[in-house]
């Protein structure tokens, strides 16, 4: 099906979530399998289901409510993502990029993503927090003609340093609020694969001797998208399993989810140090 230009559909999505609510947020936030909860702290909360809003996709995956959510958190002005589609559910990267590109176009400049992800390093315990300072890119995503036929604009600049992806100084105020909370905090390479089995043994030890830290199946065209609209990236993950690389052991959804409600609150806690820190210093 061929699709209206990607400004027509950014203005389509946007046009639908003002007449619902009249919005302009700073910091966009994506919330990952089982994390959900931190959007029923928001304030004034108003909420849209992904089904409703034209261009956005539906998200099938457990543990992701697919909903919109916009309204105050730590006296900041936040849309949020309660769930996302997944490349592994049949959507395209462009597609996995597209509520960023809305996100940012309601007036977001910050973006602070979360996820599950099997832990690789031997350091990692289930339930730890990782801050994300680096990628491995397994999802072979952006081919140019994709991004000609898309996002025509980024055509031109096909290759921004990927080492500005995630903001340093924001990084570093985060590991400085992760101390003041007294929270341990991990910080690594998360490489995103398409998914959707969890892996074999010898593909986590693939991973490990690769140098992640992390594997997970989301974020990237999510962080990748903020970073070419020049907004500032935050991403964090919950290893919600420890990748076992000798002994053939299952992972299971139902223990990731379990693992991200059992460490939920203590990431949400860190976001909201993050936003009022953002809130008194807006640079
Ligand atoms: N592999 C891939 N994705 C994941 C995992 C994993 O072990 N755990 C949570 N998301």
């Amino acid at each position: 099906m061929l699709l209206p230009p990607l400004k027509q559909r950014v203005d389509e999505t946007v046009a639908y979530v003002l007449s619902r609510r009249l919005w302009q947020p700073t910091v966009a936030i994506v919330l990952g399998s089982g994390l959900g909860a931190l959007a029923e702290r928001v304030t004034h909360r108003s909420k849209l289901a992904y089904s409703d809003i034209p261009h956005f996709c539906a998200t099938h995956a457990n543990g992701h409510a697919g909903e919109l959510v916009m309204g105050y958190l730590a006296g900041l002005p936040v849309v949020i993502l309660q769930g996302r589609a997944h490349r592994y559910e049949g959507i395209a990267d462009h597609q996995a990029r597209y509520p960023v590109r809305c996100m940012h176009a309601l007036g977001a400049s910050v973006l602070i993503t979360t996820n599950a992800a099997g832990g690789l390093n031997p350091r990692y315990r289930a339930g730890d927090l990782m801050l994300i300072d680096s990628h491995i890119d397994f999802l072979w995503a952006r081919s140019r003609w994709e991004l000609a036929q898309q996002e025509p604009e980024l055509v031109p600049q096909m290759a921004p340093s990927r080492a500005t992806v995630y903001a340093g100084c924001l990084r570093e105020r985060a590991l400085a609020i992760a101390c003041r909370l007294a929270t341990p905090m991990q910080q690594g390479c998360y490489l995103a694969t398409l998914g959707p089995t969890y892996e074999t043994r010898s593909e986590y030890r693939m991973f490990r001797w690769m140098g992640a830290d992390a594997v997970g199946m989301s974020t990237l065209p999510e962080v990748l998208a903020a970073q070419s609209l020049g907004m500032r990236s935050l991403a964090f993950s919950v290893i919600s399993n420890v990748a076992s690389t000798d002994v053939p052991q299952a992972t299971t959804h139902a223990e990731v989810v379990a693992a991200c409600h059992a460490a939920g609150p203590r990431l949400m806690d860190l976001i909201e140090g993050v936003l009022q820190e953002l809130a008194g210093q807006p640079d």
